[in-house]
């Protein structure tokens, strides 16, 4: 299996804020915008892996900045790092000014994705190599998160989550 960048599993889905998109107090709907992620993620895994791709976990979410009706919003989602048959998928939120153009960073999350095959079974997914320095910086966290979500989920027993007990023992 060949291995592929995490830049060339680069997903953008750009799109506005309708109104029937929103909550009672005019902003994005929080299950909306998880949706949005999801599909630019599942793309980004399914880039890497040219498998059928599922949703297997939703790791972490940070709703920091409300986006307002009208929006234009910006999801950008890359493979941080490929394990067995699993991937992790990192995804970055931005809204644009209207008048500026700039771009300001609303939201991000982290979905785990696993490659299966016609019978829903998983399979095996070529490595990530990452290049940039965030990229890099994400690959190397990957895997205490992948424990992590998988103590919580009760697959993994605490006292097996190595690296994630090196991350509190040694203060990282
Ligand atoms: C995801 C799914 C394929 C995993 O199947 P499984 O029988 O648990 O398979 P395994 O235990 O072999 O796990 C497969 C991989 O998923 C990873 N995984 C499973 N659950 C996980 C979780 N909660 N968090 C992170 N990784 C997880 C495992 O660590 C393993 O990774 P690896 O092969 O890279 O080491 C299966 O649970 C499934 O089909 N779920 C439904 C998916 C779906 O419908 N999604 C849409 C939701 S609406």
């Amino acid at each position: 299996m060949t291995p592929n960048t995490a830049g060339a599993t680069k997903t953008t889905l750009t799109d506005l804020v309708l109104p029937s998109e929103t909550n009672p107090l005019n902003n994005l709907f929080g299950g909306e915008l998880l949706a949005r992620m999801d599909r630019a993620a599942s793309i980004s895994a399914r880039r890497h892996s040219r498998r059928f791709v599922v949703t297997a976990s939703v790791n972490h979410v940070a709703f920091n900045r409300a986006i307002p009706l009208g929006s234009v919003v910006t999801v950008e989602a890359k493979v941080s790092r490929a394990f067995k048959s699993s991937m992790e998928v990192y995804i970055d939120v931005w809204t644009e000014d209207r008048e500026s153009g700039l771009k300001t960073k609303a939201n991000e999350a982290i979905y785990t994705f696993v490659a299966v095959d016609e019978t829903g079974r998983p399979i095996p997914v070529p490595e990530i190599i990452p290049e940039t320095k965030i990229e890099k910086l994400r690959y190397e966290g990957a895997l205490r998160r992948k424990e992590l979500s998988l103590v919580l989920a009760g697959k993994m027993k605490p006292n097996e989550a190595t690296e994630l007990k090196a991350l509190f023992l040694n203060d990282k």
